[in-house]
């Protein structure tokens, strides 16, 4: 059976998906996107991705392809269609197709809208967390609006294959000044040595992320102490544990950065409960 996608009203063999040569997502990255975990055929935290996704429109004034209701229809159909159990939905909204300028097209034109579904060994993902990763730093050259979700994401594709390179599996992004601000696509936290979590604040120039606030709500539940507050590369060296989080990602412990050892190597006892308890989250 082949993939089936959604381009603009129709559900399409995913090698026949196609959109236009003018579509401005393609010519200038001029769109934004969500990325959704399928867990037992269920969506993991739909109502968060689709504000998230409404904001993201709305900062670039980019026109809603369709209202919530019909896009979550759409949705649970290409997950219906394509018999997948464990995926990741992939949601793309661009401006549309328009005569290339860099300004906003004078007639109003109609928003791109694809959906996309893939295999994700969600089991899979969970297993690297209980084991950990390694990841490497790279200086973040992006821009000023990292808490719009654009698909204008170079520096986030170099910055990864550069760590990739290097044998890690993410790239940690560090700022001027010394602090971390994310990761190429996920979020970073440390636990530090007095056992405070700690991870940057949205209103810091870093995306928004899902799993992040899922996770801030699931540590106050275990009463693990987190605060909202930047860190520096130092302070990730000299942490208890170091991890990311992302819908991809889970909370999935830095077990070694820059050839760096954090904490003893191995994933630590705050990160473990995490892990248990978002795996808990996902399958309630
Ligand atoms: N990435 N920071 C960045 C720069 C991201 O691209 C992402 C998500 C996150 C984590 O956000 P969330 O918890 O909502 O997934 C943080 C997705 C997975 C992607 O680009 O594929």
């Amino acid at each position: 059976m082949s993939r089936i996608s959604y381009v603009n009203g129709a559900y399409v063999r995913h090698m026949d998906a196609v959109v236009h040569i003018d579509d401005r997502g393609y010519q200038f990255a001029d769109a934004v996107y969500e990325g959704v975990t399928v867990r037992h055929g269920r969506m993991v935290d739909l109502e968060p991705h689709l504000d998230r996704l409404w904001r993201s429109m709305g900062e670039l004034r980019i026109a809603a392809p369709m209202q919530r209701g019909p896009m979550r229809f759409v949705f649970r159909e290409v997950i219906r269609r394509n018999r997948i159990e464990n995926g990741f939905l992939y949601i793309q909204v661009s401006r549309g197709v328009a005569r290339r300028d860099h300004a906003f097209p004078t007639t109003p034109v109609h928003s791109s809208l694809v959906v996309t579904l893939k295999r994700l060994d969600v089991d899979g993902v969970i297993r690297r967390a209980e084991k950990g990763v390694k990841a490497h730093t790279e200086p973040d050259i992006r821009w000023g609006r990292c808490d719009v979700k654009s698909t204008s994401l170079l520096p986030n594709i170099l910055a990864k294959q550069a760590a990739k390179e290097k044998g890690g599996f993410e790239a940690v992004l560090v700022d001027t000044q010394g602090y971390v601000t994310e990761g190429s696509s996920t979020n970073m936290w440390i636990v530090r040595k007095d056992g405070v979590v700690q991870t940057r604040s949205t209103a810091d120039n870093i995306l928004p992320g899902i799993t992040r606030a899922t996770l801030l709500k699931i540590a106050a539940e275990l009463q693990i102490k987190v605060v909202e507050e930047a860190f520096s590369l130092d302070a990730a060296k000299d942490a208890a544990e170091m991890f990311l989080s992302s819908s991809t990602g889970c909370a999935t412990p830095i077990v070694e950065l820059d050839g760096h050892m954090i904490g003893d190597g191995t994933p630590g006892p705050v990160a473990k409960r995490l892990v248990e308890a978002y795996r808990r989250y996902m399958d309630a």
